[in-house]
């Protein structure tokens, strides 16, 4: 495997982005130990300090043309959660919840997150970025103001510092492990070991939309093509589909 470590970079998911349209190869991995603009889903910062964090970004290269029938692209991103949660489970007994898409939660305050980005076009099979950020050894003191009571770090759970090299070796086997199936367009072991780790199933949730008012309601499952399936609490209408949840 192709693994590229940087002491500084912008964003591991920019410099993984232009090697792949240099052609690098699947399973290439790009690691900084500092992000000067780490990106997060919908448009916000991902903070990470120097020596602190684990940000990095796996290419992938799907093997199938996209159609209409077969949802497998939706689970990269999924599985990926599945898979991070286990890797980190592997390095320190631990194991992570996931909230719905792909954040990483333990006790309830986020340790970590994923940004996927991908080229979908129906002429050659889609390739993906998927970048992973991990709080590992912030203590709890070093907590940007507005994270205080929000999020939290593997050392600020275990109380010991963790060895991210081995966390990064962990989460990449693991990777490989849940990713292979998905991108052959295997998806029923994807949607099972997701929904086992899944905390939002089974939650009261708030479906945001962006112009027009919250809905309330059951999170019952996650679709086949991804999508979490809400029962509406505040109307009869049936199950739905989530565009956005904020628990
Ligand atoms: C989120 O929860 O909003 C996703 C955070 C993803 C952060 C990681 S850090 C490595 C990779 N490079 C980026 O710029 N973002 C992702």
């Amino acid at each position: 495997r192709h693994l590229h470590v940087l002491s500084q970079t912008d964003s591991t998911n920019s410099a993984l982005l232009k090697l792949a349209q240099a052609g690098a190869e699947h399973g290439t991995v790009v690691c900084a130990d500092h992000q000067t603009a780490g990106r997060g889903r919908r448009g916000r910062s991902w903070f990470s300090r120097p020596g602190d964090g684990l940000c990095f970004s796996l290419l992938l290269r799907g093997r199938r043309l996209l159609s209409d029938d077969v949802h497998w692209p939706a689970w990269v991103p999924l599985a990926s959660g599945t898979a991070v949660a286990l890797g980190i489970a592997d390095t320190v007994a631990i194991t992570p919840q996931l909230k719905w898409p792909n954040d990483l939660l333990l006790g309830g305050r986020k340790l970590g997150g994923i940004l996927s980005e991908s080229l979908l076009t129906t002429q050659s099979p889609p390739f993906f970025i998927v970048g992973i950020g991990l709080n590992v050894n912030l203590p709890q003191k070093d907590l940007p103001e507005d994270l205080h009571d929000t999020a939290t770090s593997l050392i600020m759970a275990t109380g010991r510092p963790v060895d991210r090299a081995r966390l990064l070796s962990n989460i990449l086997e693991r990777l490989e492990e849940q990713l292979e199936p998905v991108l052959d367009g295997e998806i029923a072991q994807a949607i099972s070991a997701y929904t086992g780790l899944c905390a939002t199933i089974g939650r009261q949730v708030s479906i945001e939309f962006a112009a027009a008012p919250p809905l309330i309601g059951l999170a019952e499952a996650v679709a086949p093509d991804g999508a979490l399936l809400v029962q509406s609490l505040s109307s009869s209408s049936g199950p739905r589909k989530a565009e956005t949840v904020a628990v």
